[in-house]
Formats: C-alpha cells, structure tokens, sequence
C-alpha cells in the first residue's frame, strides 16, 4: 500500500488531471514516500443512494468499481483527488466517489480523518476555484488536513497534456505536493 494515494478523475488516456497528478507524485516520491495513482477512466462509479449499509460493513453496497479501491484510500496517509472541470463543476463521478468514501469513513470509526493531502482540478478556462471549493468540501467535513501552495491547486490545459505547459500551474501543484509529503513526515516523528 502507497504513503499516498492519488486518484485521477478523467476518463480521458494520459489526460490533464493524470498529468497534474504525475507531477504531484513524482514530488511525493523525490521525498522518500511511496505514491499510487488511481485512474477512473473505464471505472464506474455510481452516486450514493442513501441506503445506509455502509453502517453495518466497512464497505459501500453499490456493486461498481470503488470498493476495491477502498483499502488503498484506507491504508494511505496521504489522500489527493484530481478531477477535470465539466460544465463549471467535477466531473460527476469524481463527486460520487468523494461522497461515497466520506459516507464509508464517517460509517466506521471516520477513518479518513487526519489524512493529508486536498483536491486537484484542471480545466480549459473556467470554473477551477469554484469546483476545488466543491471537492474542498468532503476533505474538511471528514477532518483531513489539506495543505496549501504557493496558489490555488489548479492548472490550465484542454488538450492532453497541455496542462504541462501551465508553468505556473505546475510550480503550485509541486509545492502543494512537497507540503503534503513534508507534513506525513512530520506526523511520522
Ligand atoms: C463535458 C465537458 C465539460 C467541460 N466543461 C468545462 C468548463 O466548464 N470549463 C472549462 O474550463 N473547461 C471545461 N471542459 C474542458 C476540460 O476541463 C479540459 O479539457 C480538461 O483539461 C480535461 O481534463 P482531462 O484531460 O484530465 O480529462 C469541459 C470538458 C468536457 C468534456
């Protein structure tokens, strides 16, 4: 099991949120941790349907591709999301998986808190700020500690990989990775 788990929320090959998420890991490992980064793209992840029976087991109900993901986020000290801007907000099933883990974790002893990492977003030209605060919402309300950067974790890119020519984008994402890691270290003392 990785020190950090990264999960990257396009659908899309070597998109911009797995390279923004490279970076961040690539960061993560030049600190001496391990890091693994998830992919959603060909997964299916459906949103919650209330059914409460993660209560009564450490898992979600719903037949789909995020249990098997769950013992990684579990284990890992380090939890870091990324996700592509649609339509103003997180790609959907970005959103369901962030809301799913926090309904597993708040269920069974709220096993995410103290976690340390924060979300990632990408996107052509709009509507980064305003889904990093949706996504900002699952990491406070189950008491992981997000760190900060130099900026707003965010990158500018519409092709793939186009994000890598965001300098400044990039400069953030590292620092924000380099706090994260820096942090875990800390906390192993
Ligand atoms: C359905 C859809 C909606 C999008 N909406 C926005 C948007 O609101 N603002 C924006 O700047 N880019 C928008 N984009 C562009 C993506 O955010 C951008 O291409 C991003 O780099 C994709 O990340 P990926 O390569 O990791 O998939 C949208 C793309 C798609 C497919």
């Amino acid at each position: 099991m990785a020190d950090v788990v990264l999960i990257s929320g396009s659908p899309r090959a070597n998109g911009n949120t797995e390279y923004a998420l490279n970076i961040c890991k690539e960061e993560i490992e030049k600190h001496g941790l391990t890091a693994e980064i998830i992919s959603l793209r060909g997964k299916q992840i459906h949103g919650c349907i209330a059914c409460g029976k993660c209560g009564t087991q450490d898992c979600c109900a719903l037949q789909d591709d995020l249990n098997e993901m769950l013992p990684a986020i579990k284990e890992a000290k380090g939890f870091i999301i990324g996700a592509p801007v649609y339509f103003g907000t997180a790609r959907g099933d970005v959103m369901n998986l962030l809301q799913r883990v926090s309904m597993v974790a708040r269920k069974n002893g709220n096993w995410l808190a103290g976690k340390v990492g924060g979300p990632v977003v990408v996107a052509r030209r709009g509507g980064l700020t305003s889904t990093l605060q949706e996504m900002l919402m699952s990491f406070f309300i189950s008491g992981m500690t997000v760190c900060g950067s130099t900026y707003w974790n965010i990158a500018f890119g519409n092709a793939p990989g186009e994000v890598g020519e965001d300098a400044e984008g990039m400069q953030t994402l590292q620092t924000f990775a380099a706090n994260v890691s820096e942090l875990i270290i800390q906390l192993r003392k």
